[in-house]
């Protein structure tokens, strides 16, 4: 699968899986699993490094994150995240952070907010772009909280404006978060290229979700847009106190599990 094979699902009308992977065990269940996409997201500086927000996590971990989740993808392309201050402060370091996503093996990067003058010199050199807009997390202390956005009118019109930049700057696809259904299906029958939801409804061209939120490996704060598809943490717990069980009580190793 290319990138543009999943650009080619809106036109087909076919809808998009992506799901975030942070390494190379996840992105093999993943890519196993038949996603089109996998998003090396900032998200792990909450569910993999248990950061309270996507700010502290630094483009060297995403580096690394990145290249380890590329082992397990196969054919399925890795988008990688860019982490906070890796593209605000001028083109040219964000050109290099991008770049060198894409050298540990990422096929694209994605960026939040409306970037669209770096979104064109991204693509100009070669470097695929997806955009993100609606809930920007890294933006939280501006934002005053995980919340809807686009409820009003301006608000909503806003959006549709950044998507219609950014796709004119090149942006391939755009991830909507945290935005009320009727605003995501305007902007994805403005624009030409796929719109992934999260908390976005149902009329986005694609859905993403994060591993350990799908998964149940995650069970603290639960957004109203996550869903469980598994309870993977309690069937982890259950096994682990069974070893433990096992070992104390002198049944584990046993002669299956030993060279006699
Ligand atoms: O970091 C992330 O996991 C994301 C998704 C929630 C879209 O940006």
């Amino acid at each position: 699968m290319e990138l543009m094979d999943v650009v080619k699902k809106k036109r087909n009308g076919e809808k998009i899986v992506m799901i975030t992977a942070y390494d190379f065990t996840q992105s093999s269940i993943a890519a196993e699993a038949g996603v089109d996409l996998i998003l090396v997201g900032d998200s792990l500086s909450m569910v993999i490094q248990g950061n309270g927000s996507t700010i502290p996590v630094s483009m060297k971990q995403m580096l690394y994150h990145t290249e380890i989740a590329v082992r397990g993808a196969g054919d399925v392309p890795v988008v990688a995240d860019m982490p906070f201050l890796s593209y605000q402060t001028d083109i040219s370091s964000a050109i290099r952070n991008a770049g060198n996503l894409l050298k540990v093996g990422a096929k694209a990067v994605k960026i939040e907010g409306n970037f669209s003058k770096l979104t064109e010199s991204l693509v100009s050199i070669g470097i695929p772009v997806m955009g993100h807009l609606g809930l920007t997390p890294q933006s939280v202390n501006q934002l005053g909280g995980y919340h809807l956005q686009g409820k009003d009118d301006m608000s909503a019109k806003r959006l549709i404006k950044d998507a219609k930049q950014l796709e004119s700057a090149g942006a391939f696809s755009i991830v909507l978060e945290a935005v009320p259904s009727h605003v995501a299906k305007e902007i994805s029958e403005s624009i030409s290229i796929p719109t992934i939801g999260i908390g976005a409804g149902i009329n986005c061209d694609g859905q993403v979700l994060v591993y350990h939120d799908l998964l149940g490996l995650f069970d603290g704060f639960k957004p109203k847009f996550v869903k469980r598809y598994a309870n993977l943490k309690q069937i982890a717990i259950k096994a682990i106190k069974d070893y433990s069980l096992e070992v104390k009580s002198g049944k584990f190793p046993d002669n299956e599990h030993s060279w006699s």
